[in-house]
């Protein structure tokens, strides 16, 4: 059975405050992740840190990378934890042994969180960025030869996110993924706009590296996020930063210089991690997982199209079309700017935000996202 929405909402107070349409940029924190947050914090407090080292700071480390390779479809050894989407992108970025000559492809509509990993990288070894340039409105054929045109046999990485944070487009992934392994490189994927908010399933992918956050479509702490590494890529992607974490049983490495990292993606995490948002996200993952995965999946894909649907009816609004779709959706209004649009539906309490290049207004709608949260946002576009 469905749960009931209303009760979700009940879960997360924030929903209730306004009109929450901006997942994408901050999701809004579950009830379950700021109850162990606290319930982290009153016991840091009280009885010290010292109480969560060892076996239980481990166990709750082991848990959380279980539950989010469950939102990722990919097994526990698989998943770094890291703190944002960006420190992911970072890992995968700088982790490529590089040589003379390489080339990293790229597109127009990546976020910086992505983008600027590959700018530094590129500068620090002298490696030509290939930035493909993408229109809005045009279909995957099209797309895809765009990326074919740029990948060869020098790209040693394809960065890009699977969902556009400007267009809200679902990247074909695997697609790409193909494109660059028949070239002998490797794909990086930016999932700062899926994970949480569509079916992930890393088994069937084709992806090597994919970033997520835990705080957007999560709705869970910010501070940590996690890491996908397939498995057969660990040999590809090298330890730019080690510490404690990153060696086999704790401890392996000697004054000769010989350090070993553990068999799994745990090999990247660095140093001690904010146990509060690990205990947030944890708890934050089984209620989502109380509430079943798929049916988060399937209302963000219902609410989605209820929203497209609604903005459609308005004769002003021009959407940009994208044939599949996670939770955003994206358009202008004929006279007023984006920027204009998201002031002025703040005054009413409806919370959605303007993304640039190309200039857009930008909704999140997410599992807790009611039709009659659509219905404002229609009725206050209609007032503008
Ligand atoms: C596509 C994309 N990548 C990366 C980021 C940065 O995310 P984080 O703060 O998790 O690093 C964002 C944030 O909105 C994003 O939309």
């Amino acid at each position: 059975m469905s749960p009931n929405l209303s009760a979700v909402r009940n879960e997360l107070p924030a929903v209730q405050a306004s009109v929450y349409l901006n997942t994408g940029s901050y999701g809004p924190l579950s009830r379950a992740a700021a109850t162990a947050i606290e319930g982290e914090n009153r016991q840091q407090l009280t009885a010290g840190r010292l109480t969560g080292m060892g076996e239980s700071g481990q166990s709750l480390g082991a848990a959380l990378r279980g539950g989010f390779a469950r939102i990722m479809g990919c097994d526990p050894d698989e998943v770094a934890l890291t703190h944002h989407t960006t420190d992911g992108m970072n890992i995968a970025t700088w982790g490529i042994q590089y040589r003379p000559g390489d080339e990293i492809v790229t597109n127009s509509w990546e976020h910086p969180g992505g983008l600027l990993p590959v700018y530094a990288v590129a500068r620090r070894f002298n490696l030509k960025v290939r930035v493909v340039s993408l229109d809005k409105d045009e279909d995957e054929e099209t797309l895809l030869a765009k990326f074919e045109r740029a990948i060869n046999s020098r790209t040693r990485l394809l960065s890009v996110a699977h969902v556009s944070w400007k267009t809200g487009a679902v990247l074909p992934i695997d697609r790409l993924a193909e494109l660059v392994h028949c070239h002998g490189g490797l794909i990086a994927v930016d999932g700062a706009q899926s994970g949480g908010a569509m079916r992930l399933d890393m088994r069937s992918s084709k992806a090597d590296f994919y970033s997520i956050p835990g705080q957007k479509w999560l709705c869970g702490p910010e501070g940590i996020g996690a890491l996908y590494v397939n498995r057969e890529r660990l040999g590809d992607l090298l330890q730019t930063y080690v510490g404690y974490p990153s060696l086999r049983d704790g401890g392996a490495y000697d004054e000769t210089g010989i350090f070993l990292p553990p068999d799994g993606a745990r090999r990247y995490e660095v140093g001690t991690t904010y146990r509060p948002a690990m205990a947030g996200m944890w708890n934050g993952i089984q209620w989502l997982e109380s509430l079943g995965l798929e049916w988060v999946y399937e209302r963000t894909q219902e609410i989605t199209r209820y929203t497209r649907a609604a903005l459609s009816t308005v004769p002003s609004v021009r959407q940009v079309h994208t044939p599949a779709h996670a939770g955003l959706t994206s358009f202008t209004i004929d006279g007023i700017s984006p920027a204009a649009v998201v002031d002025r539906l703040a005054e009413d309490n409806i919370l959605i935000r303007s993304v640039p290049d190309p200039d857009l207004v930008r909704v999140s709608s997410h599992f807790f996202n009611s039709e009659a949260d659509i219905d404002r946002l229609r009725e206050g576009i209609e007032g503008l």
